[in-house]
């Protein structure tokens, strides 16, 4: 099983951004986390953050017959971008949403998810533990869905 972890914009900056929000870790060491456990479920990890919307595009587009799912931190683009939601639309991978903070909790403009309603679920609030929490409910869901 292959999943593919992507990462928006500033999160590159984790650890020295904004750590009253997003803790301190930063992204290589969820980046380990996450691998790790990633291991020890039997799958396969790629991973990649980029701060361009376009990218982002590109990165979701390439998983057409790439990957059997993806955990997507689509950052701000989460609130703003329908090339985005168009993209992971368009490949029909399934994907979970992941947040750090709880985006429910804070200013009204990032209460609104334009990816949440198509994603198989939404993990948010939890810090650099939302990514695992992520992956586990991701490949839960794809293995139950092999089963059927
Ligand atoms: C974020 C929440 C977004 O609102 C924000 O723009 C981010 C990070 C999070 O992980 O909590 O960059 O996606």
């Amino acid at each position: 099983m292959h999943i593919a972890v992507l990462n928006g914009p500033n999160l590159n900056l984790l650890g020295e951004r904004e750590p009253e929000l997003y803790g301190r870790a930063t992204l290589a060491e969820i980046e380990t986390r996450t691998r790790e456990r990633a291991q020890a479920l039997g799958v396969n990890v790629s991973w990649t953050q980029t701060n361009h919307e376009g990218e982002l595009v590109d990165a979701i587009q390439a998983l057409k017959g790439r990957a059997d799912g993806a955990v997507i931190n689509a950052a701000a683009f989460t609130h703003t971008s329908l090339a985005v939601r168009d993209a992971l639309v368009a490949v029909r991978v399934p994907f979970v949403e992941v947040h750090l903070s709880n985006i429910f909790a804070r200013e009204p403009e990032r209460r609104r998810s334009v990816l949440a309603d198509v994603a198989v679920g939404v993990v948010t609030g939890f810090g650099a533990e939302s990514y695992r929490l992520g992956l586990e409910g991701l490949v839960g869901y794809l293995a139950s869905r092999h089963d059927r």
